[in-house]
């Protein structure tokens, strides 16, 4: 098995699993710049470690994290710091210091609070409402940061320490449209857009206009991308994967989620990578 690196922050939608297949279908240059304008928690991008990359998210919190850990304002031993003393608070006064911490959180925007609601929410799920607020409940899980967690979490923030020290990656809060104008002419580009009409957050909303804006904006920049998307699931298929990214290659892979604890609830989802070149000759 691969060794796939897990960023410190987690966002919906993460693509861990598709991470192999993911590199394996890239076309990228060691001197090609890395483009992600839907960077989410960075996990692909930075499991490809390019030497070169332009990281891009309309979320302000995950931009403003890894520009702190970029500058040396955020460091592995400030998070093993904070996440000890957050974690023993939370062990003391449960629901009361989580909704404290959101509400600091919503007025002063500190990344190490982000990073601490994004690891103690409700079953991890990162959501802004109308105002761009997080506004994610308690997960209920007060002794959340155990030494092992904590570790855990630390090392993570190392390893994109030293990734930061190697390689030259830019972080910029924008809208998509504006990460692929900027993207230069030898860039490769990967978007991983929010799934249609299955948005739960604010900085997530996608429609069909979206799409076809996406798919028009892709074409037209004549740079090689891929794009995340699905394919089918048990109810129905994608119909976008024909209608709009027809002349693209496809590779797909099965991915199981569950819904509840019981087998009989595991799902199968097939996950789709569209590209404007022919993976197979392309390396
Ligand atoms: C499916 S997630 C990406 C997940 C990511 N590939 C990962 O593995 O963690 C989609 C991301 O797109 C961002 N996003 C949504 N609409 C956007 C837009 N119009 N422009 C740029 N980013 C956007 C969301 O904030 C979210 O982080």
């Amino acid at each position: 098995m691969e060794k796939v690196y897990v960023p410190p922050l987690k966002i919906q939608g993460i693509k861990t699993k598709l991470v192999p297949l993911i590199r394996e279908t890239a076309a990228l240059d060691p001197d090609s710049v890395w483009v992600e304008p839907f960077m989410g928690s960075g996990v692909v991008g930075f499991n490809i470690k390019p030497r070169r990359a332009l990281f891009a998210d309309l979320n302000p919190h995950i931009i403003a994290f890894y520009n702190a850990v970029k500058s040396g304002g955020i460091t592995a031993p400030l998070v093993r710091a904070c996440l000890e003393e957050q974690g023993a608070l939370l062990a003391e006064r449960g629901a009361d210091y989580y909704y404290a911490v959101r509400e600091r959180f919503n007025a002063y925007h500190n990344p190490l609070d982000f990073l601490f609601l994004n690891r103690s929410c409700f079953n991890g799920v990162v959501r802004f409402n109308r105002r761009g607020e997080f506004n994610t409940p308690y997960g209920h899980k007060p002794r959340r940061f155990s030494k092992a967690y904590i570790t855990k979490i630390v090392r993570q923030v190392e390893h994109m320490e030293e990734c930061l020290k190697e390689c030259d990656w830019r972080f910029v809060c924008q809208p998509y449209q504006d990460t692929i104008a900027a993207a230069p002419e030898d860039a490769f580009i990967y978007c991983d857009p929010p799934y249609i009409g299955r948005h739960v957050d604010y900085y997530d909303r996608w429609d069909e206009a979206s799409e076809k804006e996406l798919c028009r904006l892709l074409r037209a920049s004549g740079r090689r991308f891929m794009l995340s998307t699905w394919e089918e699931n048990r109810y129905r298929r994608n119909e976008y994967m024909d209608t709009l990214w027809g002349f693209c290659h496809k590779r797909g892979q099965a991915h199981f989620y569950h819904v509840g604890a019981r087998e009989a609830n595991r799902n199968a989802m097939l996950e789709a990578l569209m590209t404007n070149y022919n993976p197979a000759t392309a390396q």
